[in-house]
């Protein structure tokens, strides 16, 4: 039996419900498939702020570091400065375990659909550029008290940074339907995105056999509404990433709904896997919130650790589960949090 060493860091408000109710499932699976995870919690987030002082403990990376995987839920609480999250814990991780490709697959589900009503034929991949860009943290605020005031930002894109994600993406293609949008505003961004622009160009000239286009941010933001149909691979920048994805799981449905994948490819680290929204404390307590992005990034952690028919079969269970109307509140349901997790183990097929 293949056993996986799995962090677990519920986090904050709905990430104490959709892992647990996640983590059912897929020991379930496990069960049937034939593999054990070995978890190990870590109560860590804006809840451990409040407590301890401090999001993760100093030595976190450290900590982290020898398992197979992380499983992550969202962390952020109203009462704490939401300037914090992703500083001390989400961006320390993926830029400290080189997890360089956020994956965030979008797609039409069975049994409901997303405002897009008429398009039947939306699966693409948003290929997020996860440890650089306008994510950096590099900046300050100047006088911001005075009336010249200023604060200062700084994107930050490196040859390696653009060329590494940019052959993941092309490879991801290769895999798929073989085109690569990629995501840019090089017509105002003149230094940052020109140079993003062309070494996409130069890594896009060694896959012929993949179709490259490029897109304005603007642009591609009104086609994944108008034409979502048209997308495969979306390869674009932290922020746009960030934002597009988003739109992608409101293209889908629901926020509830996008499954994602910090990746370090070379696998010298452990990647990180969480659903695309935040710790939405507006629902957290109540038992409705939707379950099925993080039983989504669950089965993108099982075919990350090479449990590939498990993987297929998860997401098989869950297109079943929403087949039957077994839906939870955000997508006009009734079922909670922990009824869905219930209703996908009953139905994973042997
Ligand atoms: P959010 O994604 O938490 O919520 C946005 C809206 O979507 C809310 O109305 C919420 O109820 C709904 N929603 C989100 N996930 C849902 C689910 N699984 N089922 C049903 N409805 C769902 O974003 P928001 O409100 O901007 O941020 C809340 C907190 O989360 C903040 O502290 C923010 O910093 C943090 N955050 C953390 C992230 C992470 O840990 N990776 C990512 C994004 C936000
Ligand atoms: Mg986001």
């Amino acid at each position: 039996m293949n056993t996986f060493k799995i962090a677990v860091v519920p986090g904050d408000g709905i990430g104490l419900e959709i892992v647990p109710a996640a983590l059912k499932v897929a020991d379930a699976l496990g069960e049937k498939e034939g593999f054990q995870l070995e978890k190990e919690f870590f109560p860590w987030g804006a809840g451990n702020y409040l407590k301890n002082g401090e999001f993760m403990p100093v030595n976190g990376l450290e900590i982290l570091k020898p398992f197979d995987a992380i499983f992550f839920g969202s962390v952020g609480l109203p009462e704490v400065d939401d300037t914090l999250p992703a500083k001390d814990y989400t961006f320390k991780v993926r830029t400290g375990f080189q997890q360089y490709v956020n994956y965030r697959p979008v797609r039409t589900w069975p049994g409901f659909h997303g405002p897009l009503k008429e398009k039947k034929n939306i699966d693409f991949v948003v290929v997020r550029e996860n440890t650089e860009g306008e994510f950096v943290q590099v900046g300050s605020q100047i006088m911001p008290d005075s009336p010249n005031g200023m604060g200062i930002d700084t994107s930050v894109f490196t040859r390696r940074g653009i060329e590494r994600v940019a052959h993941y993406a092309f490879q991801l293609a290769r895999k798929r339907r073989k085109k690569v949008h990629h995501i840019t505003k090089s017509n105002t961004l003149i230094n940052s995105l020109t140079y993003w622009d062309r070494l996409i160009k130069e890594v896009a000239s060694q896959y012929p056999d993949v179709e490259h286009f490029q897109m304005y941010i603007d642009n591609c933001s009104a086609n994944f509404v108008l034409r979502p149909e048209i997308f495969d691979v979306v390869l674009t920048t932290n922020l746009f990433g960030d934002i597009l994805s988003d739109l992608g799981g409101a293209v889908m449905g629901s926020l509830g709904l996008g499954g994602s994948g910090n990746i370090n490819p070379e696998k010298e680290f452990p990647s990180m896997f969480e659903p695309i929204h935040g710790s939405a404390p507006d629902i957290a307590g109540k038992n409705i919130a939707n379950p099925l992005g993080t039983i989504w990034s669950a089965s993108l952690m099982l075919k990350h650790l090479g449990e590939i028919t498990a993987a297929e079969k998860l997401m098989a269970a869950m297109d079943k589960t929403c087949s039957e109307g077994i839906l939870p509140v955000d997508l006009g349901g009734t079922a909670g949090t922990t009824e869905i997790a219930d209703a996908i183990i009953q139905r994973l097929e042997i």
